[in-house]
């Protein structure tokens, strides 16, 4: 059946039934090529999303691949502060998201309001966000960093320079270690990272002797103290690649763990768990809402598309910019 989307607005594009039979890759395939729309999909996406992208990869890649695409659509399976990016970069192109509902407890922990009252009271500091903000603190920040850029960023401001650095105090307080900076951090986690359990890593680390133990820099200090490799999804999927190791106790999303088995599926993956002890490993919800039938739905109907206030795409361009040239100045 199909809809008029004045209707959908109204009714709410995630009811529609669509037909059971559909095979949704292929149309998905299809309408992919009819409107030259290109699909990226984070890390942390389920595996079957993360099969049909054209793109599959850390904020980074997906960043400078919103970047230079030549397509006229982009779809982002990702969460909100990851297609509101794309639109910065790409202004003139239609960024849809799958599900508008897919946000970050981490980019939500840094409102406008208050973060702008704090920077006030560092007039002289430059402020360096993670790309986990919302459009609206992008507008106050210097420069943007990713968790694959975020050393080369801070190393690239003068030392003399004081740093506010937002919002992922885990991510601050473990550069401020491998920089040798004073960063000021804002308050703020993730609630996947933040979750793992340091006991019952270590519990899975005394029944597997052999496994590396993996973790996101999002993760809490006691957790990265003891970890074999810190880093950003791709860094740890990188790891991963190495002969000299095959089994791996993963502290991040679980959804990397579906490129880690394409790459090299007979190595073991265990998932790092978190503190609530009835799951075995952490997913973020947000990140999951997204689903091949939401993406189906999305295409055909240009719906639901991530608009945002020219004034905030020029302001916050700037500051995404920057990490971009730095970071292909590194080679990353
Ligand atoms: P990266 O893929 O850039 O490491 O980011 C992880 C993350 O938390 C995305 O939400
Ligand atoms: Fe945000 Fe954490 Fe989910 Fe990443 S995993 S999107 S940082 S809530």
């Amino acid at each position: 059946m199909d809809y008029k989307i004045e209707d959908l607005k109204e009714k709410g594009y995630l009811d529609i039934n669509i037909d059971n039979t559909k095979d949704l890759v292929s149309e998905i395939k299809k309408l992919k090529e009819e409107k030259n729309a290109v699909i990226l999909a984070h890390y942390y996406q389920t595996g079957d999303i993360q099969d049909i992208a054209d793109y599959v990869g850390d904020s980074l890649k997906l960043a400078q691949e919103a970047a230079k695409t030549n397509a006229d659509m982009i779809m982002f399976a990702g969460v909100h502060f990851m297609a509101e990016t794309a639109k910065i970069l790409s202004p003139d192109k239609k960024v849809l998201l799958p599900d508008l509902e897919a946000g970050c407890s981490l980019a939500d922990s840094a409102p406008y309001k208050d973060f702008k009252k704090f920077k006030e009271q560092y007039p002289n500091h430059i402020v360096v966000s993670y790309v986990n903000t919302t459009a609206e603190i992008k507008t106050l920040t210097d420069i943007v960093c990713t968790s694959t850029n975020a050393k080369y960023i801070i190393d690239s401001i003068p030392e003399d320079k004081g740093i506010i650095f937002a919002p992922d105090k885990n991510l601050g307080n473990y550069l401020n270690s491998i920089t040798g900076r004073n960063m000021i951090l804002w308050d703020g986690a993730c609630h996947v990272h933040k979750e793992f359990s340091l006991e019952r890593i270590l519990a899975l680390k005394k029944e597997n002797p052999d496994a590396m133990i993996l973790a996101h820099p999002e993760c809490e200090k006691p957790v990265l103290l003891i970890a074999d490799h810190i880093g950003s999804t791709s860094s740890l999927l990188n790891f991963t690649k190495d002969k000299k190791y095959n089994k791996f106790i993963v502290a991040t999303e679980s959804g990397i763990i579906h490129q880690m088995n394409k790459e090299n599926p007979h190595k073991t993956y265990i998932p790092a768990p978190p503190n609530d002890s009835t799951c075995a490993c952490n997913d973020c919800e947000f990140m999951k809402l997204n689903n091949l039938k939401k993406i189906y739905i999305a295409l055909k109907y240009e719906l639901p598309e991530v608009v945002l206030e020219q004034e905030i795409i020029e302001k916050a361009a700037g500051s995404i910019n920057r990490m971009l040239e730095i970071s292909a100045k590194n080679n990353l």
